[in-house]
């Protein structure tokens, strides 16, 4: 124990490159006010470089709409949810194919409200699996439901996460991010502390050591998200050490959102 907290310890201390993702969810309700949106949030960075990486995730239907905006933005694309059906007979879905023929590098799973809709672990794992065979970044969502004051939280952490690793290769866990969100801080205002961030994030690190070594640890990401503003960034990232945002509500409010990213840049470089 002591020696995995020493290690962990020294994993937590690297500072990488913060992943600031939007997830704008059911929003908005057209295309133009996507633009828009979108255009905002590109105007609001100005013309200084950023450091932090920034993704939107727009709904489907108008990430199409996005490409050109994004080509010419530092701005990457997401997808909120894929198939892991590679083409054919599956009504209403999404290939994975489709989403990177419009410019998607990085795909959301097992966000909680689609396993409040009925997502198990075994169709976030297939997802996950799908998205790594495409080449993309798979944002994997964790995270428990209540917080019990035995602990519990953690292995329902841990066991979405070793399903979701279960069909992931140790050489594409650099195109993995995890994102630890909270289900009761989901749109609540009531973001985790800075304490429980670390806390979790430490976990996490210790679960993928536990099934890929040491030496990759440093190269997944572990984001924060739940009701994450511009008060709780900034300890979020200087004590939670989280590795960057998954940022619902805030995200469709241009101003609040890239002042989260302004944020991020700062403590990248302090
Ligand atoms: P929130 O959503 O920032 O509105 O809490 C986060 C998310 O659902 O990813």
């Amino acid at each position: 124990m002591v020696q995995f907290l020493t290690m962990a310890k020294t994993a937590l201390g690297k500072k990488q490159t913060p992943l600031i993702i939007g997830n704008w969810k059911m929003n908005p309700q057209s295309g133009t006010e996507a633009q828009n949106l979108f255009a905002e949030i590109h105007k609001g960075l100005g013309s200084k470089n950023v450091i932090a990486e920034i993704v939107i995730a727009p709904p489907t239907l108008f990430i199409v709409e996005l490409t050109k905006k994004s080509k010419k933005s530092r701005i990457q694309l997401g997808a909120q949810d894929c198939s892991f059906q590679l083409q054919g007979a599956h009504t209403g879905e999404t290939s994975l194919m489709m989403l990177k023929s419009v410019g998607v590098s990085h795909v959301i799973v097992g966000h909680s409200e689609r396993r409040i809709a009925g997502e198990t672990n075994e169709v976030v794992r297939k997802k996950t699996e799908a998205v790594l065979q495409a080449g993309l970044t798979a944002v994997v969502c964790i995270g428990e439901t209540i917080r019990d004051a035995h602990g519990d939280y953690f292995n329902v952490v841990q066991e979405q996460l070793q399903s979701a690793c279960s069909s992931i290769k140790k050489v594409q866990l650099s195109r993995v991010v995890f994102a630890y969100e909270p289900v009761w801080a989901i749109g609540t205002n009531k973001h985790a502390t800075a304490e429980d961030v670390q806390e979790m994030k430490l976990f996490i690190q210790k679960c993928i050591v536990d099934l890929f070594g040491r030496s990759v640890v440093s190269k997944v990401r572990i984001l924060y998200g739940g009701s994450v503003n511009s008060d709780n960034a900034l300890p979020l990232l200087l004590d939670g050490k989280a590795d960057g945002f998954l940022i619902g509500g805030s995200s469709l409010k241009p101003v609040e959102f890239t002042q989260i990213i302004k944020i991020s840049d700062t403590y990248a470089t302090s």
